[in-house]
C-alpha cells in the first residue's frame, strides 16, 4: 500500500511517500523558517498562506522523485491535529479533497502520534512496549508505549516545553528564531559548568518537568555577566536541559521496569541529550533509539508512516473532515 503523508501543523511544509512493503521512498519538508524569523515567531496567517503554495509542488516532488505517478496511491494521511487551524485546513483540505478525487481513502493523523512513532522508520527499530520521550517545541512528555493507540502519560511539563524553553534562552542570548540549534551549536564552545544553574524539579519524585525557572535564572545571569559569557551560559543552559530530561527518562525506565527508551520530537536532535542518554544506556543496559535525524523535526514521513499503521484499522474519512488544533494525545485508542 503506498500512502502519501501530508504534514502542515505548524510552520513546515512536510511530504512523503511511504510504502507498506518497501518502507519510506522519498520526503521533503520546506520550512517557513526564514519567513516567521523576522517576526521572532510563527504568524499563523502566513503560515496558512505559505503551505498553501508548497503543498502541490511538493507532492509533484516526491512523486518525481519516486518515479510515480498519483494514480499509484492508495492512500492519504495527513495531519489532523494539534497544530495552527488555518494551517491544519490547507493539508487536510488538500488530503481530502485530492483523495476524493482520486477515490482512496484519506486519514487523519494525530500530530504527536507521529513524532512517537518515528523511530520506528529507523533501522534497528525498536520493539514494544518503550518509553517514549516525546521533546517538541510544543510538548514535553514522557509516555508509556505498548502498540499503536496505547499510549500511557506518565508526565509532562507542567510550564515551558523543552524546545520552547531552548527558543527563548537563546532569544535572551541574542540567537534568531528558532533558536535551539543555533544555542547547542554555541554550547559547543562552551564550559557548562561555571556558572550554577538550576535543574528544575529534578528531585520532585515524579515525572513532570518545568523549564521556565531554567529561563528565568538564565535571564539574570545574562544581565550579570553580559556578552562575553554567552557561550558559557548556552552550554550551561544545555547541560541542566540535558540533566533534567535524562533524568526523568531514567526515573520513567526504572518505575516501568522497562528497558527501551524511544526520543522523539525537535529537541531529539540535540545532540548532547543523545550522548548523555547514550552513554547511560551503555552503563545501564538500556536501548535507546531515535528517528533518523532529518525526521526529528515535522516532516511528512512520521505523518504517512502513522497513517499507514493506522489505515489497516480506521476507518478513513469520507471527505468531510475537521481538524483538531487542540487534541490530547491520551485521546487516542488502539486501531479497532
Ligand atoms: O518537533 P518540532 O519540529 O516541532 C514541534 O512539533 O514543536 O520541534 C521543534 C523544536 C524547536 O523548539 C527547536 O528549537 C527544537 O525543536 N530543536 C532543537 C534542536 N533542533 C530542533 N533543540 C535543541 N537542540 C537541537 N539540536
Ligand atoms: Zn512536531
Amino acid at each position: 500500500m503506498l500512502v502519501l503523508g501530508v504534514e502542515s501543523s505548524c510552520d513546515e511544509t512536510g511530504l512523503a511517500l511511504f510504502d507498506t512493503e518497501r518502507g519510506l521512498l522519498t520526503h521533503a519538508v520546506h520550512s517557513q523558517v526564514a519567513m516567521h524569523a523576522e517576526y521572532g515567531g510563527v504568524v499563523p496567517e502566513l503560515a496558512s498562506r505559505d503551505h498553501i503554495r508548497r503543498v502541490i509542488p511538493l507532492t509533484r516532488r516526491v512523486l518525481d522523485e519516486a518515479g510515480l505517478a498519483l494514480s499509484d496511491l492508495d492512500a492519504i494521511a495527513y495531519t489532523q491535529g494539534p497544530g495552527l487551524a488555518g494551517a491544519l485546513l490547507v493539508g487536510g483540505g488538500f488530503a481530502n479533497a485530492l483523495a476524493l478525487a482520486l477515490g482512496i481513502p484519506a486519514i487523519g493523523v494525530h500530530h504527536l502520534e507521529g513524532h512517537l512513532l518515528s523511530p520506528l522508520l529507523a533501522t534497528p527499530r525498536p520493539e514494544f512496549p518503550f518509553v517514549a520521550l516525546l521533546v517538541s517545541g510544543g510538548h514535553t512528555q514522557l509516555m508509556r508505549v505498548d502498540g499503536v493507540g496505547r499510549y500511557q502519560l506518565l508526565g509532562e511539563t507542567v510550564d515551558d516545553a523543552a524546545g520552547e524553553a531552548f527558543d527563548k534562552t537563546a532569544q535572551l542570548l541574542g540567537l534568531d528564531y528558532p533558536g535551539g540549534p543555533a544555542l547547542a551549536k554555541l554550547a559547543e564552545g562552551g564550559e557548562p559548568y561555571r556558572f550554577k544553574l538550576p535543574r528544575p524539579m529534578l528531585n520532585s519524585g515524579d515525572l513532570d518537568f518545568s523549564f521556565s525557572g531554567l529561563k528565568t535564572a538564565v535571564l539574570t545571569l545574562v544581565r550579570k555577566e553580559g556578552e562575553a559569557a554567552r557561550v558559557d551560559v548556552a552550554a550551561g543552559f544545555q547541560a541542566a536541559a540535558v540533566d533534567v530530561l535524562a533524568g526523568k527518562s531514567l526515573k520513567a525506565l526504572r518505575e516501568t521496569g522497562l528497558h527501551t527508551l524511544v526520543v522523539a520530537g525537535g529537541v531529539g536532535a540535540n545532540r548532547a541529550l543523545r550522548a548523555r542518554l547514550d552513554a547511560e544506556a551503555k552503563q545501564r543496559g538500556l536501548a535507546v533509539f531515535y528517528p533518523p535525524l532529518e525526521l526529528c523535526t515535522d516532516n511528512g514521513a512520521m505523518i504517512a508512516y502513522a497513517g499507514a499503521l493506522r489505515l489497516a484499522h480506521d476507518a478513513p474519512a469520507d471527505g468531510r473532515f475537521t481538524v483538531r488544533p487542540r487534541w490530547a494525545l491520551g485521546e487516542l485508542t488502539a486501531p479497532r
